[in-house]
C-alpha cells in the first residue's frame, strides 16, 4: 500500500482537524496525557511526525522546546499549519514528508519524536521502517512517545460510535487490513478515521527489531471520572472502553 489513500483522507479533511481548542474526542481522553509524558521539553529538539495541523506541535512548543519540527503526509494539512504559524509565529518549521522516509532530515538528531495517531494509518511494515527511522534519528536518552487507536476498540461489542472502528477480520486474520471508523467531535458531525489493524506483538516487536532496548511504557487510555464530571451526555457513554493506547520508549 502507498500512502496516497492517507493523504488524500486528510488534504480533504484539513479543515475539520484546524483547531486550537479541544475538539475531538482525543483532544480531551489522550493528547492531554500524551503531552505530560513529553514534558519537560524546555530546550529540546523535537520531531513531530504525522503532525497534521499542528495542534499537537504546538503545544509542544508553547511549553519552551528549544526547536520543533513537524512532518505529515499531507500537503493539505501542512499548509493549514503553515496558516497557523504564519497568524501565530512560534518558530516552528513544517515540511511535507512520510514518517517511512526521514531521508531530508539527514544529519539531524533529536531529544523527543512523537508520532499521536499516526501508525494507524500505516501497514504493519511501513511502521517498522519508520520505528527503525526514528531509532536512527534519536539522541540517546531521548523519548519517542506515539499513540494509537486501542487495538482492542473494534473487538468489542456495544461500542459507541463516539470512537469506534468497524472490523473486518479476526484479531489475528485482521492484521493489515483497513478498520474504518469514526471519532466524535464534541460539536458538529463525527469524523471519519481509520485503523489498519495491527496486535500488541506488532507494536512491540516493531520497537525492538527497530533497535529499542529499554522497556517500553504503555498506558490503556479511556474516559475519567473527570470527563465525565465535565460532560457526561458526551463522555458518559464510552466510560469503561478502551478508547487508545500511548507508549513512551527511551533510546
Ligand atoms: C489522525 S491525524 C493526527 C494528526 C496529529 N498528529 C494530531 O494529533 O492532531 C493523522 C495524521 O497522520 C498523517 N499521516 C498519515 N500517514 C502518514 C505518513 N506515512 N507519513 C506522515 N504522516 C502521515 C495524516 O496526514 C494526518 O495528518
Amino acid at each position: 500500500m502507498n500512502h496516497d489513500s492517507a493523504k488524500k483522507i486528510f488534504d480533504d479533511s484539513s479543515n475539520h482537524w484546524a483547531r486550537d481548542e479541544p475538539k475531538l474526542l482525543s483532544d480531551w481522553t489522550a493528547r492531554p496525557f500524551l503531552l505530560d509524558w513529553c514534558l519537560p521539553v524546555e530546550g529540546k529538539r523535537i520531531l513531530d511526525l504525522g503532525c497534521g495541523e499542528g495542534y499537537f506541535t504546538r503545544q509542544l512548543s508553547r511549553k519552551g522546546a528549544a526547536r520543533v519540527h513537524g512532518v505529515d503526509i499531507s500537503s493539505g494539512m501542512i499548509d493549514a499549519a503553515r496558516v497557523n504559524e504564519a497568524q501565530t509565529p512560534l518558530g516552528i518549521d513544517y515540511a511535507v514528508g512520510c514518517a517511512t522516509d526521514l531521508s531530508a532530515l539527514e544529519g539531524e538528531n533529536f531529544d523527543l519524536i512523537t508520532a499521536v495517531f499516526v501508525y494507524n494509518y500505516l501497514k504493519i511494515d511501513q511502521m517498522r521502517q519508520s520505528m527503525s527511522q526514528i531509532f536512527a534519528h534519536l539522541n540517546k536518552g531521548g523519548k519517542f512517545v506515539f499513540s494509537l487507536p486501542h487495538p482492542v476498540n473494534p473487538f468489542i461489542s456495544g461500542s459507541d460510535s463516539r470512537f469506534h472502528f468497524e472490523r473486518s477480520g479476526g484479531w489475528f486474520s485482521g492484521r493489515d487490513n483497513i478498520f474504518e471508523g469514526t471519532i466524535a467531535l464534541k460539536e458538529g458531525e463525527p469524523v471519519a478515521v481509520r485503523c489498519i489493524h495491527k496486535t500488541f506483538e506488532d507494536v512491540f516487536s516493531a520497537l525492538r527489531d527497530a533497535g529499542f532496548e529499554k522497556f517500553p511504557e504503555m498506558k490503556e487510555l479511556s474516559v475519567t471520572e473527570e470527563h465525565i464530571a465535565r460532560d457526561e451526555s458526551f463522555f458518559g457513554p464510552l466510560e469503561d472502553l478502551p478508547l487508545h493506547i500511548a507508549i513512551r520508549v527511551e533510546r
